[in-house]
Parts: structure tokens; C-alpha cells; sequence
């Protein structure tokens, strides 16, 4: 069971990208949970104020530490983690950038924090305090943290044993091997004047199967010439 907890200001946005298709029945299978938490619900401002100038000028506003924090205690409470520490991934165009290696580690995971931020990020005393990881989904900027940590929790989710219908399409598929995946086709089997490659009409297996080894190959030289290299080392190993 994997129980992801997001903080945010946003948390309509967050369940709201996620409570659809196969991430929902695999929180309705209990073999995932998602739980954002409301940033704001945890100020002690007054006016429900979370952000503020940064000190020694500059664009913009920071969120501040006390709701950050407050919000943070309340989520280690929700998870009944004794052994260890959950890890906390703060989301941010200066981490390091996520891909599908580090969903799989990630994967392995019982409990995991994201921390979303929004404006022009967080007050950097508590992320001290937090010991956040920085992880980034990419060399460009959003207005925030949500769409991150949708993105990995989605990555990561499909990769929880029996989230997926078919068990072995999670390891199968494209950047888990070396190569990307081969072309497709379903019924009917002419459309538009095109036909299905015959090959894969033909019932014989072993035929199949190298087509489409082949095609993958064919594929990825074409799509991604750098996983191709990769690849054409590691068959020569
Ligand atoms: N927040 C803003 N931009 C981001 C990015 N690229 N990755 C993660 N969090 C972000």
C-alpha cells in the first residue's frame, strides 16, 4: 500500500487531476491512498494569510514557514510511521529531475510527502527543518508545485503492484528497457485504405515477436537516437 500525502493551497486542484481512470480505481482498490492537505487550514494568521515579502526585496511573494510547518506535523501524524522518517519531496524547477529510475525507488515506498509550493517559493528555514528532497519534473517553470507532484504521484502510482490490469505492462513499456515500445493496431483491420502489417494477422508468434523487436529498434532510432546508443552498447556487452 502506497499512501501519498500532498500539501498544498490547491488541494481541489490536486485530487481533482487524480480522481479519474486508473488512479481512481486504484485508490477505490485500496492499493493507493492520496490525501492532500490544505496549506491554509494550518496559519495562525488571522486572516488566513500564508505568504509575505521577502526580506531584502525582491519579486514576489514567499510562503511562510509557520503554516508550512504546522501542516507538516499534522501530516506526520496521519501516517503511522514509527521506524522511519517519510521522505519529503519539495516540489521545484531546481531539483533534481525526476524520471523513471527514481519512480521506481520511489515506488518502494510506504508513505510519501509532497510539498507544492506557489508564488515565488518557500521560506527556506523550514525546508531546512523538513529535510526536503528538490525534485524537479523538468527544465521549465510553473506557477506551482501541483502539477508536479500529480505527475509523479501518477508515475509512481502505475508502478504499485496490481494498479495496472496487465502485471508485467508496467516493466515492458517504454524507458524501462532500453527501448521504446513498437507500433500498434486494432481493429478493423482496414482503415482508410491501410492495412494492419500483415505480420501481425498471421497467428505465428515467433514472427510477431521479431517484428517487433525490430520495429521498437527501428523506432527508437528514429525517435530517440540517445536511448539508441545506449541500447546498441548494452547488446554488445
Ligand atoms: N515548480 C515550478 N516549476 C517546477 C518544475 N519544473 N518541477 C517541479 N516543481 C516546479
Amino acid at each position: 500500500m502506497m499512501n501519498f500525502y500532498v500539501m498544498t493551497l490547491f488541494p481541489e486542484m490536486v485530487m481533482g487531476g487524480l480522481n479519474n481512470s486508473i488512479i481512481k480505481r486504484a485508490m477505490e482498490k485500496e492499493l493507493i491512498s492520496i490525501q492532500a492537505v490544505n496549506i491554509r487550514d494550518y496559519t495562525l494568521d488571522k486572516h488566513n494569510k500564508v505568504d509575505d515579502y521577502p526580506f531584502g526585496g525582491g519579486a514576489g511573494m514567499l510562503m511562510q514557514a509557520q503554516p508550512v510547518y504546522d501542516c507538516y506535523k499534522a501530516v506526520l501524524e496521519m501516517c503511522p510511521n514509527d521506524e522511519k522518517k517519510p521522505r519529503v519531496l519539495y516540489m521545484s524547477p531546481q531539483g533534481k529531475t525526476f524520471n523513471q529510475e527514481m519512480a521506481k525507488e520511489l515506488a518502494k515506498e510506504e508513505y510519501l510527502i509532497f510539498l507544492c509550493g506557489h508564488y515565488e517559493g518557500i521560506d527556506q528555514r523550514v525546508l531546512d527543518k523538513m529535510e526536503v528532497e528538490e525534485v524537479s519534473i523538468g527544465d521549465y517553470v510553473l506557477t506551482g508545485g501541483e502539477f508536479p507532484a500529480m505527475v509523479m504521484i501518477d508515475t509512481i502510482s502505475r508502478l504499485v503492484p496490481g494498479v495496472l490490469n496487465n502485471d508485467d505492462s508496467a516493466v515492458e513499456e517504454s524507458f524501462s528497457g532500453k527501448l521504446l515500445e513498437y507500433p500498434q493496431y486494432t481493429r478493423p483491420e482496414i482503415w482508410e485504405d491501410m492495412a494492419v502489417p500483415p505480420v501481425l494477422m498471421s497467428g505465428h508468434h515467433k514472427n510477431i515477436e521479431k517484428w517487433r523487436l525490430e520495429m521498437a529498434i527501428e523506432n527508437t532510432k528514429q525517435k530517440r537516437p540517445d536511448l539508441y546508443e545506449e541500447y546498441l552498447k548494452e547488446s554488445e556487452e
